[in-house]
């Protein structure tokens, strides 16, 4: 993305936003609520216009959704709930006309891939609630696509099914070779999954504030002092804008932002 800027009516939601992403890397978007992460993202995915500058995927121009960006939703509503899990699969290969047998070996990856293969005749309502992102991501990796858009997709999940989910996909990022834009609150899991983390200014007018490489050792290891290191250098960087945030919206408490570590610890 070069230069974007995305308006809402008269909001000023992202100013100047510049950000390359290369083929096949993992980039993690940090930053306070409400900042513009989704409202980025979004744009990447084609479903939001920017007001100024350009989204390319490749060399194309980004004009709306394709099935070459796959988006994976925080909500598992996202799945067709009278469709079964092989169904929601077979959903976009379908609609491209994949022939049947061609559809079914596509279907029988994913579903392995994700671990569902055991339950891919259950539908949405029967599965909890880390299978139905396991079941999104599948429907979506069924469409190939070179870019995955992920949207907090862990974010509604325990902590124990998150933790397994992240060691997936980082599984899956190496087993597709997919390039990953991916949206969290949770500076851990950046620094789990991330090749770069980009933290974004709080809005309005967001931009992109620092980029971080990230090139620990994979797997990661949360404690080991490198890791360790970068989790604090993150936790300033966020509760920053955390604490900017809460100045204009009158809430300040005296916060330098060095405590925070996320918009659960800034209110404390
Ligand atoms: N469709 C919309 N119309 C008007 N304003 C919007 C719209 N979508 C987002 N915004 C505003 O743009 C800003 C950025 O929103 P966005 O959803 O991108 O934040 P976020 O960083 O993803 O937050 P969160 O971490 O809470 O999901 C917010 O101020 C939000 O109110
Ligand atoms: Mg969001």
């Amino acid at each position: 993305m070069r230069d974007v800027d995305i308006r809402f009516g008269d909001f000023d939601a992202v100013r100047g936003a510049t950000l390359d992403i290369a083929a096949g890397e993992f980039v993690c978007l940090l930053g306070p609520s409400g900042c513009g992460k989704s409202t980025l993202l979004n744009a990447v995915a084609g479903f939001v216009t920017p007001a100024g500058g350009e989204v390319t995927c490749g060399n194309a121009p980004v004009t709306g959704p394709d099935v070459s960006r796959g988006v994976v939703f925080q909500s598992a509503e996202a799945l067709f709930p009278w469709l079964s899990v092989r169904q929601n699969v077979s959903f976009g290969p379908r609609m491209r006309r994949m022939p049947k047998a061609q559809r079914a070996a596509v279907e029988d990856r994913y579903l392995a891939m994700v671990g569902l293969s055991h339950s891919a005749d259950k539908f949405p309502s029967q599965l909890s609630g880390g299978m139905r992102q396991r079941a999104q991501l599948a429907r979506v990796l069924a469409n190939e696509p070179s870019v995955v858009l992920m949207d907090e997709p862990f974010g509604a999940l325990d902590a124990q099914t998150r933790l397994v989910m992240q060691v997936e996909l980082d599984r899956i990022w190496r087993d597709t070779g997919a390039t990953i834009l991916f949206v969290t609150h949770d500076i851990g899991e950046a620094i789990l999954l991330s090749d770069r983390i980009v933290t974004m200014t709080a809005g309005p007018a967001a931009a992109i504030k620092n980029v971080y490489p990230c090139d620990l050792p994979r797997p990661r290891d949360l404690t080991d002092p490198a890791s360790a290191a970068l989790f604090r250098q993150l936790r300033e960087d966020i509760g920053e804008e955390v604490a900017r945030t809460l100045r204009a919206q009158g809430l300040d408490d005296g916060h330098d932002g060095r405590s925070t570590g996320d918009q659960k610890g800034a209110g404390r």
